[in-house]
């Protein structure tokens, strides 16, 4: 017997970042847009945990236990007195190291797998915290949607999405490291005072309307910056996705995947097709969003 989940990546339509507290984190003010790019992870009873991955990216995922897909497997068992005796195979489709939140989405994936495969039957409210525990963005792959996350980002509020809006995502030809994004967000607000992070009205109506032309002018993300400056190749993409007639374009969290925001799906392929031909990323993808979390199917 095994247990299959499918989980989306994410997209943050904004990121706005506070100054570094004492514990290194964050505090943010994080709008999360589930999108139709999916990871699937299958667990299936094993003699130890072992993982495996298959998928163009399979060779860039870690299999030991720093995969949050072990670590889900592991912190549930260890709760419940159990042995993580289980083989979690992810079957990856979101770029990896991407901004995407892939690797927490596998997390999540593995939570509700595992959940089911033992017959654990932890709450929702227990999920949630396993997951908050893993990782800043797990919470969300789990409820998926749309939601504004606080504190580091793993305290989560429901979000009204009034429609659906549709992105390209422009895939790096390298990935780059959350942390050392934070770290070069630190460096450049060195000497200035940060504003409390806190959601944008505008942003909120947007999406509550489902209005793609008020988001595309709502949009911002606090990281931007600080991956451009790691990656200053990114803003080729950026030039290349907004003259192929995107509504707007953005760093997608801590990067360095690019997210356009375009009118309907017909715009999607456009864009995706101008920028696969402009030779400043790796490929492009079409997503739309919100779409619902991690699922068994
Ligand atoms: O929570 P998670 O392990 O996914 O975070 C990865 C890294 O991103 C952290 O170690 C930290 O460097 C950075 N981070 C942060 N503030 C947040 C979330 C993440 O500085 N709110």
């Amino acid at each position: 017997m095994s247990v299959t989940v499918r989980v989306p990546a994410k997209v943050n339509v904004q990121l706005a970042v506070g100054a570094a507290r004492p514990d290194g984190y964050h505090d943010l003010a994080n709008v999360f847009l589930a999108v139709g790019l999916y990871d699937e992870v299958t667990a299936t009873p094993a003699d130890e945990l072992r993982v495996t991955c298959a998928g163009p990216d399979a060779a860039q995922v870690p299999l030991d236990r720093t995969n949050l897909a072990a670590r889900a497997a592991l912190a549930l068992a260890e709760r419940h007195g159990l042995e993580a005796a289980v083989h979690l195979h992810i079957a990856k489709d979101i770029p990896v190291a991407g901004g995407m939140a892939g690797g927490s989405a596998d997390g999540a994936a593995a939570l509700l797998a595992c959940d089911a495969l033992w017959g654990t039957g932890a709450d929702r409210e227990e999920l949630l915290d396993i997951c908050a525990e893993l990782g800043s963005d797990v919470p969300f792959a789990l409820v998926g949607g749309a939601a504004l996350g606080t504190g580091r980002g793993e305290r989560l509020t429901a979000l009204e999405v009034g429609g659906t809006f549709h992105w390209v995502f422009a895939v790096a030809e390298r990935g780059l490291s959350t942390p050392a994004v934070f770290r070069e967000f630190d460096r450049l607000a060195e000497g200035r005072t940060l504003p409390e992070p806190v959601a944008s009205q505008d942003l909120l109506d947007a999406l509550a309307k489902g209005d793609a032309d008020a988001l595309a002018d709502a949009v911002c993300n606090d990281l931007q910056p600080a991956a451009l400056s790691l990656f200053p190749e990114l803003a080729d993409t950026l030039a290349a996705g907004r003259a192929a007639g995107a509504l707007t374009g953005l760093v997608s969290g801590s990067g360095p995947t690019t997210a356009f925001l375009v009118r309907d799906a017909a715009a999607a392929r456009e864009v995706a097709k101008a920028l696969r031909a402009s030779g400043t990323c790796r490929t492009a993808r079409v997503a739309a969003g919100p779409v619902p979390g991690a699922t068994v199917v």
